[in-house]
């Protein structure tokens, strides 16, 4: 080990009211006030020794330096020893290009960088191993989360490895089939709660906080400092070359205010010399973020929220004031698309022979949106985050080619036959006219 993993020290800090805590603190949020906690982490090294020191480390085959997260340590958590390290290991996702969807978008220059590549089949990952790390190396007696599906497959997943009891509590009726899969395969204690996200979230603060156990949604810091390696990844495979916009789907607003996050500390220290524009994404029937920023986020907004992308059915997102900071701070924008649009771009992205689940599928529906209303130009450089593979949402996919009444235009109908060679060379025919 080199010092520098060795001498610094990071410390929790209230976004509200700025009243420091320790490291391994347990509190789940500001003592003091109530509010939000982050991470502080010193840092010791210029911005060419970090870049040396992270490309080095890209030829690891085993072990923290091949995970897409602990690469960047010393930005996440410097304190960690390596050995105490819970990693799958995850990150590592491509970065992709398509002439299918920069024809869609109308941006030739679109990257599509795709966190459904992570060993749950979701960003989530990124955020669960530090928090996972985290709640061992402070002693939980188990782990918890509300979630709509993703965070709660990834919270089993990590659980299982670090061999943590797991609770998750999700709504009852709205967990796409593969999530809700995954989650009870993994093992956790699957609690499903007749109420939306907002009440899960609720039930299970409640909960953690009555019981003891940790709680490890995105409100808990070190989630953050993960899932800010998304960013720096992209940015290393981009050569440290900021793009003019990063675009991704937003619900609890945890992944933007980390963006936000992300992109503040790389500028800090020099690893980039200017701000790219975060473009958020909401579903609109769970817009509340894209309400506020229309209207200059003069106050908060809560809705009751429906929409199809599941994942981001969310009324009352709980990274709000520092969502708001991430946006003010990249001179970001806040959009939000139909239903039909996300079902849209999901279609081109998935016949494209990438895949995502329909969530996802929002970020490039609202990359073509700012496109045709001109906020995007057509010369800029745009990563799209794709937050959650295919096979998460099998039932969407489903309904969309098989079963939606009249077929949707890129519905691909599946052909009932008999087993016999004049049926194949029927079928023949009709493609060929
Ligand atoms: N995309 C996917 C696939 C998600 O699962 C989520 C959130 C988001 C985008 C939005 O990210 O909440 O940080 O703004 N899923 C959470 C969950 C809520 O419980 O899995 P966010």
């Amino acid at each position: 080990m080199t010092p520098v993993e060795t001498i610094v020290e990071s410390r929790q800090r209230c976004e509200q009211c700025g009243t420091t805590i320790g490291e391994l603190d347990l509190a789940p949020a500001c003592p003091q006030c109530g509010g939000l906690l982050e991470m502080v982490n010193p840092i010791v090294e210029s911005a060419v020794a970090l870049r040396a020191r992270f490309a080095g480390r890209r030829a690891a085959l085993r072990g923290p330096d091949a995970s897409g997260v602990w690469r960047y340590r010393e930005l996440v958590m410097p304190s960690v020893q390596p050995s105490a390290i819970v990693s799958h290991p995850e990150g590592n996702t491509p970065l992709l290009s398509r002439a299918a969807l920069s024809e869609w978008t109308g941006v030739e220059d679109l990257l599509i960088k795709h966190e459904g590549h992570n060993p749950t089949g979701s960003f989530k990952d990124r955020g669960m191993t530090v928090a996972t790390t985290q709640a061992v190396r402070t002693g939980a007696r188990a782990v918890a989360c509300a979630s709509t599906g993703n965070t709660s497959a990834s919270l089993a997943a990590y659980a299982a490895q670090a061999r943590l009891p797991a609770f998750v509590f999700v709504p009852a009726g709205n967990v796409a089939l593969g999530k809700l899969a995954q989650t009870l395969a993994y093992g956790a204690k699957t609690l499903l709660v007749r109420g939306n996200f907002d009440a899960c979230l609720t039930l299970a603060r409640e909960a953690s906080a009555a019981l003891g156990i940790a709680l490890l949604n995105s409100i808990n810091p070190f989630r953050l400092e993960g899932q800010k390696t998304i960013v720096f990844e992209l940015l290393e495979q981009l050569d440290w070359q900021p793009p003019d916009w990063i675009a991704l789907p937003a619900g609890n607003l945890g992944n933007t205010s980390a963006f936000g996050k992300a992109l503040r500390e790389a500028h800090q220290i020099g690893l980039i010399d200017r701000m790219p524009r975060i473009a958020a994404v909401q579903a609109r029937g769970a817009a509340p973020f894209s309400q506020s920023f229309q209207r200059g986020f003069g106050e908060r907004i809560r809705v009751e929220p429906d929409t199809i992308a599941t994942a981001i059915r969310i009324g009352d997102p709980a990274s709000w004031d520092r969502a708001v900071r991430a946006i003010r701070e990249t001179n970001g924008v806040v959009t939000d698309v139909s239903d039909a649009e996300i079902l849209e771009a999901k279609a081109v992205i998935d016949a494209a022979g990438v895949g995502c689940e329909p969530a996802s599928a929002a970020s490039v529906a609202g990359v073509a949106r700012l496109r045709r209303e001109g906020v995007i130009a057509a010369n800029e450089r745009v990563v799209a985050v794709l937050t959650g593979n295919l096979l998460k949402d099998p039932g969407a996919i489903v309904k969309y080619h098989q079963e939606t009444e009249p077929a949707p235009a890129r519905a691909n109908r599946p052909i009932e036959i008999d087993a016999r060679l004049s049926e194949v060379e029927r079928v023949l025919e009709l493609t060929r006219t």
